[in-house]
């Protein structure tokens, strides 16, 4: 009969890994590391009897007991390999500074690398992927001008599309801004046209959070302004960004849709691709998700950014970045892009960096 049952054993198991670490704290010799690993990972060790007492085990429970220990093994055997390397190269340098030299043969050292937001990994391949489209990157402040937020935007005061959007107001009488798309007067005012703009960043809502709301949330706006601008470009560009983002082909579906700042406005739906379209909370049952709202610039909007009128046309939509960066890394709950959780970030080595830095506010 084992000594212990499947729950005293874990226990065990956790306490041994516990003492583990504080003596690995305390030793600093290469042979007193060796002797500990021996006084737990040898055969009569600490963990080395637990190991052995696996075949006294039941057969239908020696399949869980043998991988609890195991996977005990391998953490604690991977905490002494790592003080061992640590004690190793610090043995080492002592070495060469006793000798009074040093010695550029040595390995360098391997500072480990950080990792990025979903939602920032998403930003820059976002980013990258316009560039090569001829685009610049502009940003505009988080307090915004309530003129910049809606007026600009052919949203007046009495305009119910203010309703629209639950507003944080700031006592200064600005707002946080409640989506990019005031960057895109900003960009009219500042460049003139022809204009070929995007804009990510933060917004803000007063919103209820849950598992597909956060008052803080990321966009990417874009602005397109020339001659001969047509739907039909907006909905060609659409296809081939979020091809390149998602790294697999997409169905996405173009439905009419309402925003005061564009006439006729559209939605560009993507389907759903945590259930694949099979239907799914995320996609609340409905197996297309809204990723893209957008639209031909109305002539307010474009006389409010002093662009002619009578020469120019424009598109522009407000991508969903927070919901694409979901849709991406297969994130059911919004909830976990604002935890710290630090298990959400992906590995950095394939994106390149922003391409703008510190612009914000
Ligand atoms: N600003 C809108 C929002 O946050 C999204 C949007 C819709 C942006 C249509 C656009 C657009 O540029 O053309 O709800």
């Amino acid at each position: 009969m084992p000594s212990y049952t499947l729950e005293q054993l874990t226990e065990q198991l956790a306490a041994i890994e516990c003492e583990v670490r504080r003596n690995l704290a305390e030793v600093t010799q290469v042979d007193a590391l060796r002797g500990l690993e021996s006084r737990v990972l040898g055969k009569q060790g600490s963990l080395g009897a637990l190991i052995s007492s696996v075949k006294e085990y039941p057969p239908e429970q020696r399949g869980q007991v043998g991988k609890t220990v195991n996977e005990a093994k391998v953490r604690v055997k991977g905490l002494i390999d790592e003080r061992l390397r640590t004690l190793e190269s610090a043995a080492s340098q002592a070495e060469v500074s006793a000798a009074g030299a040093l010695d550029p043969t040595l390995p360098g050292v391997r500072r480990p690398l950080g990792s990025v937001h979903p939602v920032t990994a998403v930003q820059w391949e976002i980013e990258r992927a316009f560039e090569r489209l001829g685009f610049t990157v502009e940003a505009g402040p988080e307090m915004e001008e309530e003129y910049n937020n809606f007026d600009a935007l052919n949203i007046p005061p009495t305009h119910p599309a203010r309703d629209m959007q639950d507003t944080f107001w700031v006592d200064n009488g600005k707002v946080l801004r409640t989506h990019t798309s005031p960057v895109q007067h900003r960009a009219m005012i500042k460049f003139g046209a022809p204009l070929r703009i995007i804009a990510p960043g933060r917004c803000f809502r007063y919103e209820t959070i849950d598992a597909s709301h956060e008052n803080t949330f990321h966009q990417v706006e874009g602005l397109v302004i020339d001659r001969d601008i047509s739907l039909a470009n907006l909905i060609a560009m659409a296809q081939t960004l979020l091809r390149e983002v998602m790294r697999r082909e997409v169905k996405l579906r173009v439905r009419p849709g309402y925003f005061p700042f564009v006439e006729p406005g559209i939605e560009i739906d993507m389907n759903c691709q945590i259930c694949g379209g099979k239907r799914c909370p995320t996609c609340k049952q409905s197996g297309w998700v809204e990723i893209l709202p957008a639209g031909m610039v109305h002539p307010n909007v474009l006389a409010a950014g002093k662009i002619d009128t009578e020469i120019y046309t424009g598109f522009a939509f407000g991508l969903g970045l927070t919901r694409l960066a979901m849709m991406k890394y297969g994130i059911r709950d919004i909830r976990v892009l604002n935890s710290g959780d630090l298990r959400a970030l992906v590995a950095p080595e394939r994106f390149g960096g922003p391409l703008l830095r510190g612009a914000e506010n």
